[in-house]
């Protein structure tokens, strides 16, 4: 069966959050009619009033002209998907304790689309999800409306693999991936993508080797910032600047690229590298396979935030000043530059050794929702980056959003021999010298003292 028509196509895009929005936003973009479908109201409210709590370059006005054009309207209610002739959903799936999927959402969309499905539809689902789950949770209770799958409709998985900061042009130039029940499934779906995003679509197997695609991509990046983290400790121990190392160690050819070492940080966060190799691990022993990678990864990155703390107190030691009559302030809370995401920021950890060793800590990042912060840290945002560095006696730099980068360091109230503390601004050494000609004194993750 074609499941594609061929004039204008109209789709659904089910969970309007921040996957959603950005695709269905893009798509409009791109001339398609597209309905958001999300069973938060507040949220559907909001972002229909223009409101949009995202923090990614263009996306609140591309939702607005989207929402301004009639192409792109946000419902609560499911009824809307049985115009559509493509329903791509992009519902949350975080874990449980174990490293098992919380399926709850994924459930609830799929139990709602099933009363309002209709012959001829092609579904795709874009959520990160174990290998398995298209076939044995989504096609069951799709089908519970009498309806079969490959016959009735089209069913594929198709990953997403934007990452945030930069998800709207990743979204316009990464090739998609594409797995599917049948093999009219993954033709109808890499021709919707070809067609809409202009992207190359790579057809897989099955559904089983796309799920597994989109774990693979994130078991690797965390598994690669892991070694990055403990090169970056191997160089500290030998006083050489790990990121003079990791650019020279990239350069060598390997396999179809270079070897491409990561950075190291404070730590990694963020809704997605925090839980999809426990999918792995969760999976994998499932079929009594002891994938030992993912723990030694997750640890490693884990335990970044209270490195970096100590990092910070041992110096202000070193410098003779008692770590508990300190102030420190932390100039970027969000996991990631340029985004105001706190989902499971590593910022947090670091915040909370600080105070557990009895300093006063300021926080300021102008891209993160105040309320959230508060929620989060339990202190209030600074209002100024004036008010937050007033004699402080270290900055901890933890993201280089583009309101830092032109920070002008001889102009902060500091206290006096201030510590910079690098967390993932990767300062030049350029950079370094200044900040040591105005006085400060610099320490980053793995580079030199
Ligand atoms: N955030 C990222 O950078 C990123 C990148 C790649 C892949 N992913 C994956 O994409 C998926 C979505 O991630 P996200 O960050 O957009 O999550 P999110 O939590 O921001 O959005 C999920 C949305 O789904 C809505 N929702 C929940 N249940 C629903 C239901 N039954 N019907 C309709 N809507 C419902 C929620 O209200 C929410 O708005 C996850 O599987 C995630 O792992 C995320």
């Amino acid at each position: 069966m074609r499941f594609l028509p061929d004039d204008d196509l109209t789709v659904a895009v089910v969970g309007f959050g921040y996957v959603g929005s950005c695709l269905a936003a893009t798509l409009a973009d791109r001339g398609v009619d597209v309905v958001g479908v999300d069973t938060n109201a507040a949220l559907v409210a909001e972002l229909t009033a223009g409101r949009c709590r995202l923090r990614e370059d263009g996306l609140a006005e591309l939702i607005a002209s989207g929402l301004d054009s009639g192409r792109l309207r946000i419902t609560t209610d499911y009824a809307a998907i049985s115009a559509a002739d493509v329903v791509l959903v992009t519902v949350g799936t975080p874990v449980l304790e174990d490293g098992s999927l919380a399926d709850g959402q994924l459930r609830a969309a799929c139990t709602e689309l099933s009363g309002h499905i209709r012959p001829g539809q092609l579904f795709v689902f874009k959520s990160t999800v174990p290998p398995g789950t298209t076939r044995t949770i989504v096609q069951p209770i799709l089908e519970r409306a009498g309806m079969t799958g490959s016959v009735d409709f089209g069913l594929a998985f198709s990953p997403e693999r934007l990452s945030e900061g930069v998800a709207l042009r990743e979204l316009n130039t990464f090739p998609i991936v594409v797995g599917g029940l049948d093999p009219d499934s993954v033709a109808a779906t890499a021709e919707f993508w070809r067609r809409t995003l202009g992207v190359r679509a790579i057809p897989l197997g099955s559904l089983e080797a796309a799920e597994i695609v989109k774990l693979a991509d994130n078991w690797w990046i965390d598994l690669n910032i892991a070694l990055a983290n403990e090169l970056a400790k191997f160089c500290a121990g030998h006083d050489v600047d790990v990121l003079e190392v990791i650019e020279a160690a990239n350069t060598i050819p390997k396999g179809s690229s270079t070897i491409n070492i990561l950075l190291p940080s404070v730590g990694v966060g963020g809704s997605c590298l925090t839980k999809d190799p426990w999918m792995v691990w969760r999976s994998a022993q499932q079929r009594g396979l002891d994938i030992q990678t993912v723990p030694t990864g997750r640890e490693i990155n884990a335990g970044m935030p209270d490195y970096t703390a100590q990092l910070a107190l041992s110096t202000l030691a070193e410098l003779g000043k008692d770590p508990a009559s300190t102030t420190i302030a932390v100039l970027g809370l969000a996991f990631k530059n340029n985004t105001g995401d706190l989902r499971a920021t590593p910022t947090q950890g670091a915040v909370a050794a600080f105070t557990k060793a009895g300093a006063r800590v300021r926080i300021f990042d102008p891209l993160v929702d105040p309320a959230e912060a508060e929620e989060m840290f339990g202190l209030s945002l600074s209002p100024s980056l004036e008010e937050a560095t007033r004699d402080a006696d270290c900055l901890a730099v933890f993201a280089l959003h583009k309101e830092f980068e032109g920070i002008d360091f001889a102009a902060l109230p500091v206290g006096a021999d201030c510590l910079v503390l690098d967390g993932r601004a990767y300062y030049s050494k350029e950079k370094i010298a200044v900040l040591r000609e105005l006085g400060y004194v610099y320490r980053g993750i793995g580079r030199q003292a």
